[in-house]
């Protein structure tokens, strides 16, 4: 059971360095004439990610294709083909079938996906959100192509073994605003909850794979620490105390530090922020950057944590 599910959206990435090489990802601008849920979907898939995993920033993938590989401690999955094709894609669902897979992490057959797909963190999106990117995906082109299946580690083939994590760690429900924080504030913490899931990375976890929420947003790792993900809380020596908001806003913007150096390029918080979080609204940036302000400083640093 050790480290189930030590996951997963944050595993490393695949081999991405190698097959990047700074190719965008194929994701075509709007179509003249787009609804504004579909203009509200477009942007919500890149900064929710989907973009990352669906839509892949290598030379030979295809938008909404998927195909993404991805390593994870279960074994590696492969992102599926997310476009409205009948047959290779999601082009049978409704849009219930979505709701039930973005919202409760079940396929249209009632099977439990694997929490490679960050549902643990869209289940707290709005109905609209979901409901625009519905919309978005909808009113693409259908890819053909179907995507190869995951091959889980033996350790990890007896069924059933995923409800014991959706058990442990699932919990399911949409986005309950904290009242002791601005509006301002809570829309950065529904961002970062939800839609960036900044906080699956950015917090410890322990044996289990589950959250240690003492330490919230105070920085985690990957399993076997090659990747450390550091400190947001306003921790002046570890966190970002000495960050402005602006800094922060800057930082998802271009990867720019303070100190003027720049996110390391082998690491996923630059795909990220390329990718994705740059997409961001200046306004939902600053609401981030207010929400992480608005945290509790805490000493921590997950380079030295051990669970
Ligand atoms: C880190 C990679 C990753 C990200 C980010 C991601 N997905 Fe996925 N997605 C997957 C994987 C892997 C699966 C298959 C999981 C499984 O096999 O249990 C999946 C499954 C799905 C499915 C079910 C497809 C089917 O054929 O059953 C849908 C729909 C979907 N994702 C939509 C989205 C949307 C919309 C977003 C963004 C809001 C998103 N995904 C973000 C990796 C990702
Ligand atoms: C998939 C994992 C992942 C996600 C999701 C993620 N980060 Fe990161 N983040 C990283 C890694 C890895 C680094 C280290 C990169 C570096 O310092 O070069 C990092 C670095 C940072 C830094 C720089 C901190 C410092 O002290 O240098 C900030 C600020 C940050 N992330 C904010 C965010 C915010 C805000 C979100 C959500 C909107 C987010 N991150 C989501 C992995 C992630």
């Amino acid at each position: 059971m050790k480290s189930i599910l030590l996951l997963l959206s944050c595993a490393k990435l695949s081999n991405f360095e190698a097959r990047k090489a700074s190719v965008p990802p194929p994701m075509p601008a709007l179509h003249e004439g787009a609804t504004d849920a579909e203009k509200k979907g477009w942007r919500l898939y890149r900064v929710a990610g989907c973009v990352g995993c669906h839509s892949p920033p290598f030379p030979e993938a295809k938008h909404l294709g998927g195909n993404r590989d991805l390593p994870t401690v279960f074994g590696r999955f492969y992102a599926p083909n997310i476009s409205p094709d009948p047959e290779d894609g999601i082009g049978k669902w409704t849009e219930e079938d979505f709701f039930r897979a973005m919202r409760k992490g079940i396929s249209p057959q009632k099977k439990a996906y694997w929490p490679t797909f960050p549902y643990m963190a869209y289940t707290k999106m709005t109905d609209d959100d979901i409901k625009a990117l519905w919309a978005y995906l909808r009113s693409q082109k259908p890819v053909q192509g179907k995507t190869k299946k995951k091959e889980l580690n033996p350790n990890y083939q007896f069924p059933g073994l995923i409800n014991i994590w959706r058990w442990m760690e699932f919990k399911q429900g949409v986005y309950k605003p904290n009242p002791k924080l601005t509006a301002q504030e809570n829309r950065g913490r529904y961002l970062s909850q939800s839609v960036a899931y900044c906080d699956q990375c950015h917090t410890p976890r322990n044996r289990l794979g589950q959250l240690v929420k003492k330490y919230y947003m105070a920085g985690g790792s990957n399993p076997g620490k090659s990747e450390v993900h550091p400190n947001l809380t306003p921790h002046m020596e570890k966190g970002l105390g000495k960050w402005s908001e602006d800094d922060i806003v800057l930082f998802l913007t271009s990867g720019e530090k303070p100190n003027g150096e720049m996110a390391d390029h082998n690491q996923i918080m630059v795909e990220k922020i390329e990718d994705s979080y740059s997409h961001f609204t200046e306004q939902d940036k600053a609401a981030i950057a207010a929400y992480l302000k608005s945290l509790a400083p805490l000493d921590f640093d997950p380079a030295e944590f051990n669970p």
